[in-house]
């Protein structure tokens, strides 16, 4: 489906890749109202809104650092409210709408403190329809922070910045997919947005969670009691763990991962040719300089005087100089 706004590197890393499953949820569910944490360029929030038109719903748009696009997206339409601000924020203090799409800082701590927030405000009884993104590798076990001083200091000295991570690799790798901020290693406890949710679920047997393992991981919580609890399993059960899609977004993940490593390859190949030209350029210039100068005439005459059949150097510079003229020279 075309989305709005570009996708760096085609990640498909914007939650519209799930419009087709996540509209009949919503749609299901009887949401009338949205937040959408963490909306970056706008990508699913424009077609979000293009949903709620006819469903007659709200949305919201919490982000603290909004792309331009969503900016401009939240000038022209009216029907859509940006909070600038982050989850932690935004969520004590907004109407507690029908539905949450958690998609901000893909992080255990955020997203726990997420969780815990949404239920201060609605109770247990009463908890909205959840729907998560990055419930699958790279994030389910593996917290990336956007600000890591949002972040409490018990996190933070076990954060790598400006590393490579790939699928089947709990550590880090040369190359990979790119991060700016993420966890030195994959796993362990209080670790990644799967790991933040089960540990919410596990104390609360009242709410159901399905997993839809594509871009990255789709999540839908739902209370068990919720009128529309049995559309929601009807809706999810075939994509819940599917193993065949599984199967396919690892397939994807492992691409995705394997053409930044080659992206990374080529970059430093790039560079070293671009000096190795630059050497090239100044051998030949110091050549120009030496077959030029007055000093090796001389001793090239000096030489040729004491014995006739010494090397002709100036003529083989020359030759040389030549020779990688005519190489290089397309005409
Ligand atoms: C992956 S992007 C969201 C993509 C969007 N939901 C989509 O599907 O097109 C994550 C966004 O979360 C925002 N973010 C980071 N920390 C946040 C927080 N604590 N609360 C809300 N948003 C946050 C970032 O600024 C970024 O724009």
């Amino acid at each position: 489906m075309p989305l709005r706004g570009d996708d760096p590197g085609q990640w498909g890393a914007s939650m519209a890749n799930m419009s087709e499953i996540m509209f009949p949820v919503l749609d299901a569910a009887g949401v009338r109202s949205l937040a959408e944490i963490g909306a970056y360029a706008g990508d699913l929030t424009a077609v979000l809104l293009e949903w709620a038109g006819p469903a007659g719903a709200t949305v919201i748009a919490v982000d603290p650092t909004p792309q331009q696009a969503l900016l401009d997206l939240a000038e022209e339409r009216a029907e859509l409210r940006l909070e600038q601000a982050t989850s932690l924020d935004a969520i004590p203090r907004m109407d507690l709408p029908d539905a949450f799409i958690i998609d901000g800082d893909h992080n255990y701590f955020t997203v726990s403190e997420e969780l815990k927030l949404i239920e201060e405000r609605a109770g247990e009884a009463a908890m909205p329809l959840l729907l998560f993104h990055d419930v699958c590798w790279p994030h389910a076990r593996r917290d990336a922070y956007y600000a890591p001083d949002r972040i409490p200091e018990e996190y933070r000295s076990t954060i790598a910045s400006g590393v490579g991570i790939a699928p089947g690799e709990p550590g880090l790798t040369y190359g990979g997919l790119p991060y700016v901020h993420v966890q030195e290693r994959e796993g362990g406890e209080r670790n990644g947005v799967l790991t933040a949710i089960e540990d919410f679920l596990e104390e609360r047997p009242g709410l159901e969670f399905a997993l839809l393992p594509m871009f990255f991981g789709f999540g839908v919580c739902w209370r068990r009691d919720a009128p529309y609890a049995g559309a929601l399993r009807s809706l999810t059960a075939p994509l819940d763990r599917n193993p065949v899609i599984a199967r396919l977004e690892w397939n994807r993940v492992c691409t995705l991962a394997e053409s930044h490593v080659a992206r990374t390859h080529l970059a430093v190949l790039k560079e070293k040719h671009t000096e190795q030209q630059a050497r090239c350029r100044r051998q030949e210039d110091l050549l120009r300089e030496v077959e030029r100068s007055t000093r090796l005439r001389i001793a090239e005459k000096l030489a040729r005087f004491r014995r006739r059949d010494q090397p002709d150097m100036r003529a083989r510079i020359a030759a040389e100089l030549d020779s990688g003229a005519s190489a290089t020279d397309p005409a």
